[in-house]
């Protein structure tokens, strides 16, 4: 198969679908690899290094687009590159449907079939996709906070972990799956006071047996939401609700009552944001104010550290995308943890999720596969 590998877009975006050790084991099972020049350098890696491993080295997306049978990419198509994806192609990548109507319409006229890193399951349950995302954004996340909490930056003046005599800073986790748990462990860590909140008791005590009794876990409700987040100095969102937009649990009432120069980061920002008054940031312009509280929504927080997001998002996607390589659809089919990432085939939303979102008709994934 031929395999095609793009230079992210999106504003700070320096990760790459695929890294030279990926390369390297497509093209021993065979396959061939071209990659848009320059599509390494953010991660010190360059078009050199993808010949060494067998790729070709094409000059621009477009040439990708055109003859690529699979891409492998990082973040969803914007808009030009949709316009060049077409019928029978395979897009391997995040995509988060569910909050982009204009995306979907554009990927379903497209006549590709799109599989989203972010709903392929384990039989587990868990996201196998989405968690090295997850631990980098979870991980970030508090060492956002804790950049925005400094006076300097426009936050409270409140250092974390505190010093000996004077309290440490109260962390709110909402949402105690793999961000959170990644977030808890970092906001621990520095010596914060931290409470995660989560409608799961199972997850509430598996993180109480990890973390002990340094960490305060609390079911989650309107009510004690709108307790944990008023008290809060750093508020963090983590809440997921697989490929669904992300529920509003945060209200502008609750952001009014929260002290001003506190810090909203909200991670679920990618599904929608789990709270009201949250809309997407970049890296280039983090942060914007409501109510006087700083609020970081960043969509694609691991770009900011990208040789770790890259390799640790590669260890996590290769074997799919060798899988992919090698047998093509007929991979999905016979794997239903990678056909839960099919979100739109040939004009079809193959995902109930994204389909209840959006309104769409959605369509049994292996119905739509065998027509
Ligand atoms: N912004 C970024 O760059 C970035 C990067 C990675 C992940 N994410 C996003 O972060 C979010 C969390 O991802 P994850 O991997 O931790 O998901 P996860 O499935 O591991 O955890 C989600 C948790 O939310 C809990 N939850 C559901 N409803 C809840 C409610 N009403 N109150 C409290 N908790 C509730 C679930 O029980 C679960 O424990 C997702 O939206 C994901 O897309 C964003």
């Amino acid at each position: 198969m031929l395999i095609g590998v793009p230079k992210e877009i999106k504003v700070r975006e320096y990760r790459v679908g695929l890294v030279p050790t990926s390369v390297r084991e497509l093209v021993a099972h065979g396959h061939e690899v071209i990659v848009e020049s320059n599509a390494g350098t953010g991660i010190e890696v360059s078009d050199t290094h993808y010949q060494d491993a067998g790729a070709s080295i094409v000059a621009s997306a477009q040439e990708v687009f055109k003859h690529a049978q699979l891409i492998v990419k990082v973040k969803e198509p914007l808009l030009y590159e949709r316009k060049w994806l077409h019928p029978g192609q395979i897009l391997f990548t995040y995509l988060h449907l569910a909050p982009d109507p204009e995306q979907a319409s554009d990927l379903m006229a497209s006549g590709a079939s799109c599989i989203a890193y972010e709903t392929v399951t384990s039989d587990d349950g868990t996201l196998p996709l989405l968690a090295p995302m997850s631990a980098v954004a979870g991980r970030l996340s508090v060492q956002a906070g804790a950049y925005f909490l400094e006076k300097a930056h426009g936050g409270l003046g409140i250092l974390l972990g505190g010093v000996s005599g004077v309290e440490s800073a109260k962390v709110t986790v909402i949402g105690g799956g793999l961000v959170g748990m990644h977030a808890i462990e970092v906001a621990l860590g520095m010596g914060a006071a931290v409470t995660v909140l989560d409608r799961n008791n199972a997850v509430l005590l598996n993180l109480r047996k990890q973390f002990g009794h340094r960490l305060n876990t609390v079911f989650s409700t309107a009510e004690s939401i709108k307790q944990y987040c008023i008290s809060a100095d750093l508020v963090i969102c983590a809440v997921l609700i697989t490929g669904a937009t992300a529920p509003k649990l945060i209200t502008h009432d609750i952001v009014r009552g929260m002290k001003s120069g506190s810090v909203i980061v909200d991670v679920a920002i990618d599904q929608g944001g789990c709270c009201e008054t949250s809309r997407p940031t970049t890296h280039d312009s983090p942060i914007y104010l409501v109510d006087g509280v700083i609020h970081y929504c960043v969509a694609n927080m691991p770009g900011a550290v990208p040789p770790t997001s890259t390799y640790a998002l590669n260890n996590a996607t290769l074997p799919y995308v060798l899988t992919l390589a090698d047998h093509g659809l007929q991979a999905l089919l016979e794997d239903r943890n990678l056909l839960n990432g099919l979100n739109v085939h040939q004009g079809k939303v193959t995902h109930h999720a994204v389909a209840d979102a959006l309104g769409f008709t959605y369509w049994d994934p292996a119905l739509a596969l065998s027509q």
